[in-house]
């Protein structure tokens, strides 16, 4: 093998997308913006204000990045970067007033950001919903309440009507197991609810809505391209045991296939529909029809940040609890990263298992649509020298290539996040964030840390270091 040869093992190819992702109420300031343009209040502003929601009473209201006032310097810090996309997210919260008309300043001011990035030449992928639902639709039921679906469909006319032309492609939706079980069930999201049928009946709205989106976008525009972020899971039984098996699989369950297997083969998965019993909720069987749009995307989009490793346990809804071993590293939130089997390669599992089980279905092509760690500082060294997320970033991409190699096909990689913003639940704390960029609480001022410096490079030249040895 000559020398150039092994350099394009560990190359990615021309047209392999780099990217860098974000959402807007995690960096916007919505007190500025329900100032300066009367947007509405987020379900999440309301969540943050009932004690023990968010770590020390956070909230998107107060202590935020600021991206209303600092959008230049941000679009700046973007194109510095050289990716060449930028997904972030269109918040209905800004678009849609109580009575569903448009918030024409709210569009004004996503055409002067938007303008930005795309005349530095960076392509926009906007998400039309990362969990920034106006508390209006959430005292109505939320999700629960169909009226949302229909709000949401508004939504992503208005967005497709004023801000077409500047995206690129759309990101329906974001994590709806986040939004429905973590919003619904385990009530550590917004809206905080406690409730099983709930939870089922969110995520079936949410899935309808999905499908019922990608018709109306189509209608409107044939040519556009459409995609989803979902976050995976690749699961692991703790032990080789019959009962920590069975709970592997009710865990892949729980979080893969119960939002995978509706939008791919138009149904539930049976092992789960006997699991939740009584609590699925009746629903129309064309639902099902709507919901499968899984073969019209041109992608799916996996936010992946560790697997789990998992463990029988009676009392839980699902049977599973997540486990762990000593001693392996994690990050600052206690997610495990380099715990075997919840390593790195998780990333190559789930890549090659998705594929398999969801091709013959129609899905013909993947985006990691968000990776990254969070860390704190460490104590001693300058805040912006950041190692342990480039090691995070490399390890985790050396795994994108190597299932590029066994066939997946993976277009391309957008690093989460850009600066340091509101890490939901645990607000902003120092342990939860995910920046490249740090943000000087109080300043606000942002600085690049290593890893921004780190991502640039690859950017640039595509070459991964040390990917000639798959580990
Ligand atoms: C994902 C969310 C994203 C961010 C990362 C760390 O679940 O989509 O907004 O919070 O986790």
């Amino acid at each position: 093998m000559s020398p150039s040869d092994a350099a394009g093992l560990g190359k990615f190819p021309d047209n392999f997308v780099f990217g860098i992702a974000d959402s807007d109420l995690q960096v916007i300031s919505e007190d500025i913006s329900r100032e300066l343009e009367d947007s509405c209040p987020s379900m999440w502003s309301e969540f943050a204000s009932k004690a023990g929601n968010v770590f020390q009473g956070h909230s998107p209201l107060s202590g935020s990045p600021d991206r209303y006032s600092r959008w230049r310097e941000d679009a700046e810090l973007i194109s510095g970067l050289g990716v060449t996309s930028y997904r972030t997210s269109v918040s209905m919260c800004r678009i849609l007033k109580p009575d569903l008309s448009i918030n024409v300043r709210a569009v004004r001011w996503y055409r002067e950001f938007f303008s930005a990035i795309k005349s530095a030449g960076v392509s926009l992928q906007v998400t039309l919903y990362h969990w920034e639902l106006p508390q209006f639709l959430s005292e109505r039921g939320g999700w629960t309440n169909p009226e949302t679906i229909e709000a949401f469909l508004r939504h992503g006319e208005f967005v497709e009507q004023e801000l077409g032309d500047l995206i690129d492609s759309y990101f329906i939706l974001n994590e709806p197991w986040c939004s429905g079980w973590l919003g619904y069930k385990e009530g550590v999201h917004a809206p905080g609810e406690k409730s099983l049928p709930r939870a089922l009946l969110a995520i079936h709205n949410l899935l309808l809505a999905q499908g019922l989106m990608v018709k109306r976008l189509r209608q409107v525009n044939p040519a556009r391209i459409l995609s989803t972020a979902y976050n995976v899971t690749s699961a692991y039984a703790a032990t080789l045991s019959d009962a920590d098996l069975a709970s592997r699989r009710f865990a892949d369950g729980q979080i893969n296939r119960w939002f995978l297997d509706p939008l791919y083969f138009g149904s539930y998965p049976e092992d789960m529909l006997e699991l939740y019993g009584e609590a699925v909720p009746s629903f129309k069987k064309a639902d099902l029809d709507e919901i499968r749009v899984g073969s019209q995307l041109d992608s799916l989009g996996i936010n992946f940040y560790s697997g789990g490793m998992f463990a029988w346990n009676d009392d839980a809804t699902c049977h599973f609890q997540y486990t762990d071993r000593a001693g392996g590293l994690k990050n600052d939130l206690g997610w495990s990263l380099f715990v075997p089997p919840a390593y790195p390669r998780g990333l190559y599992d789930m890549l090659l298992s998705l594929y398999q089980r969801y091709s013959s279905a129609g899905l013909k092509s993947l985006f990691i649509t968000e990776n990254g760690a969070a860390y704190a500082p460490r104590e001693g060294i300058p805040p912006t020298q950041d190692a342990d997320r480039v090691y995070y970033f490399e390890k985790h991409l050396k795994q994108v290539l190597q299932a590029m190699y066994a066939g997946v096909p993976v277009h391309g990689y957008f690093a989460w996040t850009l600066i340091d913003n509101f890490e939901w639940a645990f607000g902003y704390k120092s342990e939860s964030q995910f920046g490249m960029v740090q943000v000087e609480p109080g300043t606000l001022e942002r600085t690049p840390k290593d890893s921004y410096y780190w991502y640039q490079r690859l950017a640039k030249s595509r070459i991964l270091c040390d990917a000639l040895h798959f580990d």
